[in-house]
C-alpha cells in the first residue's frame, strides 16, 4: 500500500473516517462553505505557543510573532491575548498589529526597506524596536525621529554569514544576501553613535531563514553575536537585548523535528552569560500545522503519462509548491481505510505548469466533487495568494472547540472588476 501522510498535531480522523479539527468535522464546515478557503484551528495554535514556551523555556525568551506567516485578525487578537509580542515588516502589519491588540512596546519593526511614512507611524504608535539594516536607514529613522521630537529604540540587525541550509530563496543570513549589516560595519555605527542622539542603540539582532530544521546555523551566528556583544559593550555600550529572528521549521511526515534541546544549549552557552534579554520571532512553527486550504475536485485527467486530479485550488491561493517546491500533506476529507492509494499529480486550473501541489503523489480514487484538504497551509498560504488568472480571493475561517466563524470572506472576481475604473479617454 502507498504511503499516506502523517497527520499534523490535532488534525485526525475519527470513527466514521472524518477528518477532524480539533473537536470538528471539516466536511461539516465544507458543505456550508465555497471552496477554496483557508481554515485556521485557534486551539492548536494555542498548543503551538504553549509548546514553544516549553520549548525555549530555559532562555526565558520574549516572543514577537512574525505576522508576515499569517495576519488573520482573529488569529493575531489570541496570540496579543497570549502576551506575544509581534514582528511587522510594513506599515500595513503595524495598523493589522495594532488593531489586533498588542502592546506597541511589544512591536519590533523589521525589514531592509521601511519608508519614512511607515517610521513615522512606527514612532507614533510608539513601538518598542526598529531593526536597522544599514546606515542609511539609521540616518532616516534618527530624521524622523527628530522631527517627532522622540528617541527610536533599535536593535542592529547583522549579518553573520551564515548558511541556514534551507531553501535559497528563504535563506538571509549570508553575506550575499541583502539583509543585515556585517558586524563590523554594526560596530563602526556603534562607535559613530554620538552622530544620532535620537537614536538608542538597545540590541542586536540577527535573523538566519525560514524553515530551519538543523539547529547548528543558530550556534554559529550565536557565536558571532557575542562577539559583536563583547566588542560595542568594550566601546562603553551596555546593550540590553539580543533579538535571534525566527526560522524554527515544522517537519513534514518522517523529517526530524527542529531540535529545539541543540538550540537552547547553543544559545545558552554563548548568550546566557551576558544576561540580555533574548527575543524571538517565530512565525510558521505557531501557525502553519493549524492551517488546511479545503479544495474540491474539478475533475480527473488520465494521460498516457500521467493521472492528474485537478482542484479548485490554484497557485494564486497557495504558492509555496510552486515558487519554493515546498510540499504540503494532502488529506482526503472522508477517508476509506480499506483503499489502496494511487500515484496522481495534485494540480489546480491555472494556466501554467508550475500550478502543480504535487507530483506523482500517493491519493485515494476521487471523483470530481470530493473535497480534499492542504495541510500545513496556515502559515504563508492566504498572506501570499494573488486574484492571479482573475480568480477569486478564497475565504478565510477559523474555529475555535466547536466554534468556527468566517474570519474573512472570498472576494469575488465580480468585487475585483468593480475595484477597477477605465481610463477616461477609453470610457465611452
Ligand atoms: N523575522 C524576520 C526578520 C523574518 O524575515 C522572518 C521571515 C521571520 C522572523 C519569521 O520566520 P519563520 O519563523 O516564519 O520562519 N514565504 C516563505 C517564508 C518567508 C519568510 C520570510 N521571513 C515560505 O512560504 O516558506
Amino acid at each position: 500500500m502507498s504511503q499516506r501522510p502523517a497527520l499534523p498535531d490535532g488534525l485526525g480522523y475519527d470513527g466514521q473516517g472524518r477528518l477532524c479539527l480539533s473537536r470538528l468535522v471539516v466536511s461539516n464546515i465544507a458543505a456550508q462553505l465555497a471552496t477554496p478557503f483557508y481554515l485556521y484551528d485557534l486551539d492548536i495554535v494555542r498548543v503551538r505557543v504553549k509548546r514553544l514556551r516549553q520549548a525555549l523555556a530555559p532562555l526565558k525568551p520574549r516572543i514577537c510573532y512574525a505576522v508576515k506567516a499569517n495576519g488573520s485578525l482573529s488569529l493575531l487578537r489570541l496570540l496579543a491575548q497570549e502576551n506575544l509580542g509581534a514582528d511587522i515588516v510594513s506599515g500595513g502589519e503595524l495598523a493589522r498589529a495594532l488593531a489586533a491588540g498588542f502592546a506597541p512596546a511589544n512591536i519590533i519593526f523589521a525589514g531592509v526597506g521601511k519608508t519614512d511614512a511607515e517610521i513615522l507611524a512606527s514612532l507614533k504608535a510608539g513601538i518598542g524596536q526598529f531593526n536597522v539594516e544599514s546606515e542609511a536607514e539609521l540616518e532616516r529613522i534618527a530624521h524622523c525621529a527628530q522631527a517627532l521630537g522622540v528617541t527610536a529604540p533599535v536593535a542592529l540587525r547583522i549579518n553573520p554569514d551564515v548558511d541556514a541550509g534551507t531553501h535559497s530563496k528563504i535563506t538571509t543570513g549570508r553575506a550575499t544576501d541583502k539583509f543585515g549589516l556585517a558586524p563590523e560595519a554594526a560596530l563602526a555605527l556603534v562607535r559613530q553613535r554620538q552622530r544620532w542622539p535620537q537614536i538608542g542603540i538597545e540590541a542586536l539582532a540577527f535573523h538566519l531563514g525560514s524553515q530551519l530544521l538543523d539547529a547548528r546555523p543558530y550556534a554559529t551566528a550565536s557565536i558571532r553575536l557575542r562577539e559583536l556583544v563583547l566588542a560595542v559593550r568594550a566601546e562603553g555600550l551596555p546593550l540590553r537585548a539580543v533579538d535571534l529572528g525566527g526560522g524554527f521549521g515544522v517537519a513534514q511526515a518522517q523529517a526530524a523535528p527542529f531540535d529545539f534541546a541543540a538550540y537552547v544549549q547553543a544559545v545558552s552557552s554563548q548568550l546566557k552569560p551576558l544576561e540580555l534579554e533574548i527575543t524571538v520571532e517565530p512565525g510558521r512553527y505557531l501557525v502553519a500545522e493549524a492551517g488546511l486550504l479545503v479544495t474540491r475536485v474539478i475533475q480527473t485527467k488520465e494521460t498516457a503519462a500521467r493521472r492528474f486530479v485537478i482542484i479548485d485550488a490554484g497557485m494564486n491561493d497557495l504558492l509555496r509548491p510552486a515558487l519554493y517546491s515546498a510540499e504540503h500533506p494532502v488529506f482526503p476529507l472522508v477517508l476509506d481505510a480499506q483503499e489502496d492509494w494511487q500515484p496522481a499529480d495534485l494540480v489546480g486550473p491555472i494556466c501554467e505548469s508550475s500550478d502543480r501541489f504535487n507530483r506523482a503523489l500517493a491519493l485515494p480514487r476521487l471523483a470530481q466533487g470530493d473535497v480534499l484538504a492542504l495541510g500545513m497551509a496556515g502559515a504563508y498560504g492566504a498572506v501570499m495568494r494573488s486574484s492571479y488568472n482573475d480568480r477569486a480571493l478564497a475565504a478565510e475561517v477559523v474555529a475555535e472547540g466547536d466554534r468556527w466563524a468566517i474570519a474573512t470572506p472570498a472576494l469575488s472576481p465580480e468585487a475585483l472588476l468593480a475595484r477597477e475604473q477605465l481610463a477616461p479617454w477609453l470610457a465611452h
